[in-house]
């Protein structure tokens, strides 16, 4: 991938307000899969594309020597200032998902929290992943499905976003068990997938939810940025998102929706 869509992708996580966002939004979820994957003391495990650190941040608190690494700068900044106030210790390191600077088997446990699935070559991050952890540790994964809410919603912002860089592949197939067991292929064993869904309660009406995401999560707002010379753009890309949690609210006196993904947990072979 070239410097400027990277320079482009990490302006873009850095826009808006990312670390509310998870700090909000999607909280349980770092947690879920640091349980998921059996992390505690004395493993030795890295967060990749871990954002401000929600999983990283439990990885640390259940004892765990962690290093978060992402893309954004921006985000590993929030995320050393919330772990400071948790009494959280690890590092926080700039690094690209898809060649990571690592060595072979460095780790004990590899994980990422809706992270890795943003890095647009599949193939090359999932060598990363592999390659970093030591024969016998775990890769863990909590990926957003196609047919999930946030799946469904950059399906509805793709006629209004730009054309992905050449060779990426769509976020969300990183959701699909056979795209993931294909990725990894012989390199892993006993591969476990588990669809959960997160309850999300934060938003009264369906067009709270859109404001939210538009003025804090940096994807969002990169999308209606492109369309703001075009106001029926606007409105109905405004409408569409609305619907879209209409469509998923449980129904009830505010919004209540359930959000799917796919928890991927593995035995690097070897
Ligand atoms: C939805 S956020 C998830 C952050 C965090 N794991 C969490 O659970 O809140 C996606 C993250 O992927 C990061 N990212 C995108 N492309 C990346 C790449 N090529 N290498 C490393 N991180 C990347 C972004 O900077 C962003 O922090």
């Amino acid at each position: 991938m070239g410097d400027a869509v990277k320079a482009a992708h990490r302006a873009m996580w850095a826009t808006g307000d990312y670390p509310a966002l998870a700090d909000e939004v999607i909280p349980d979820l770092g947690a879920e899969l640091v349980r998921a994957a059996g992390i505690g003391r004395g493993q030795r495990v890295l967060d990749v594309a871990a954002g401000a650190g929600n999983a990283a941040i439990a990885a640390a608190l259940a004892g765990a020597d962690v290093v978060a690494s992402d893309l954004t700068p921006e985000l590993l900044d929030a995320g050393k200032a919330a772990a400071a106030g948790l009494g959280a210790k690890l590092e926080w390191q700039v690094a690209d998902a898809e060649a990571l600077p690592y060595a072979d088997g460095e780790f004990d446990a590899v994980l990422s929290c809706v992270g890795v699935m943003f890095a647009p070559h599949h193939e090359a991050t999932a060598a990363e992943l592999v390659r970093v952890c030591r024969p016998g540790g775990t890769i863990g994964l909590l990926n957003w499905t196609p047919e999930g809410f946030i799946g469904r919603m950059f399906g509805v912002m793709k006629p209004y976003a730009p054309p992905p860089p050449p060779g990426a592949q769509p976020p969300p197939l990183w959701g699909r068990p056979e795209h993931v067991q294909a990725l990894f292929g012989e390199h892993v064993a006993e591969v476990g997938f588990r669809r959960e869904a997160l309850r999300v309660d934060l938003f009264e009406k369906p067009g709270d939810f859109r404001d939210y995401f538009k003025s804090r999560y940096g994807p969002t707002i990169s999308v209606y940025n492109r369309i703001a010379d075009d106001p029926d753009k606007v409105a109905a890309l405004d409408e569409a998102l609305a619907d879209l949690a209409r469509e998923h609210d449980r129904g009830g006196p505010t919004l209540s929706m359930d959000w799917e993904y796919l928890l991927v947990t593995a035995r690097r072979a070897g």
